[in-house]
């Protein structure tokens, strides 16, 4: 089978890749080139999602059987200064590639996001609770999984959170430099989510791919903290002493695009083929600084 991975080149994109392509033959499409991994580079055809002509072409040529959907604009504060472009990528993008999944019966994965959901609720999310984006960034992406719901019906939609893997920018690594320029550093304690590691995702999504049930999922590690948790836990793992951390509130931070205050997931996978309960966040986070030291 050969599967059309679209954002291969980003963060989740690679660790799917190198999930993948020991079972299955895969081809990507990014508007970027492939980052320098310790692995070879897939074929990749450089496009852009929002050119449904170009996009025709690419799907002539590498003839996929399979789609996994990871393409988007991604910089939630970027989104909100640039509407126009968080909606032609995010939503008309994702058209576009339902749209040629239609077209040629092909199953298509969409990897969406906890930013659908407002926070309101401080319980977790399950699959069918309604969403209601804050922001401009939740609202293309939910365009994007309408687009996909009315367009098709072999379709996986997984939503997952705050995701940091071995070859994007993430808040690890964010968290990593900033202890080695400061000793105090400021980080927001008022959201609650659920931070997963890209390879964990991947190792789900692989699932799905050989013969999950269309639908929607949640996908995340599981148990739940707040922002400043995160730091601390990232400093203590990754052995650094003597950097004070300290929680302020979203609104002291002030950033353009609102955040909802709870975004945990839960899943109801069971039955489905997949774990209902994911390993522990900090399990994760630990493997992820060790393995980070061995690139
Ligand atoms: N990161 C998170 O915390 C998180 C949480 C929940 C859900 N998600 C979802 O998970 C997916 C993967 O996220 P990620 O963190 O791996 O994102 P990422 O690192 O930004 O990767 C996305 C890739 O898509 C490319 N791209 C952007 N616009 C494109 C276009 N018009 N045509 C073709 N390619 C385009 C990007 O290139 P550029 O870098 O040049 O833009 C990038 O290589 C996304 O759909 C995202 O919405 C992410």
């Amino acid at each position: 089978m050969r599967i059309l991975i679209t954002g291969i080149s980003g963060m989740l994109g690679v660790d799917l890749y190198q999930i993948l392509r020991d079972s299955y033959e895969i081809v990507g499409l990014d508007i970027k080139g492939f980052p320098s991994t310790p692995f070879s580079s897939p074929p990749l055809h450089k496009g852009d999602i929002t050119d449904l002509p170009e996009l025709k072409a690419v799907f002539l040529k590498l003839n996929p059987d399979f789609v996994i959907h990871t393409a988007a604009y991604t910089d939630v504060d970027g989104c909100e200064k640039s509407p126009d472009r968080a909606h032609r990528v995010n939503a008309l993008g994702t058209r576009n590639i339902a749209l040629i999944c239609q077209e040629k019966n092909i199953p298509l994965v969409y990897v969406s996001t906890d930013f659908v959901f407002d926070g309101k609720k401080n319980y977790p999310y399950a699959e069918l609770d309604e969403p209601h984006p804050l922001n401009v960034y939740g609202r293309s992406k939910l365009a994007g999984e309408n687009y996909i719901r009315s367009l098709l019906e072999g379709y996986f939609i997984v939503r997952t959170s705050w995701l940091y893997g071995q070859y994007g920018k993430n808040f690890v690594e964010t968290i990593l430099k900033l202890a080695e320029e400061k000793e105090v550093l400021t980080v927001v304690g008022d959201q609650v989510g659920s931070p997963t590691y890209a390879k964990d995702l991947a190792q789900e999504m692989k699932k799905l791919v050989s013969g999950g049930s269309y639908g929607i999922y949640h996908i995340t590690n599981s148990g739940s903290c707040n922002w400043y948790d995160f730091a601390e836990e990232i400093l203590k793992l990754a052995g650094i002493r003597g950097i004070k951390v300290k929680p302020i509130t979203s609104k002291e931070l002030n950033r353009p695009a609102r955040r909802p205050q709870f975004s945990v997931l839960k899943s109801s996978s069971s039955g489905r083929g997949l774990e209902d309960t994911m390993r522990p966040w900090k399990e994760a986070l630990k493997e992820y600084l060790e393995e980070r030291k061995d690139l």
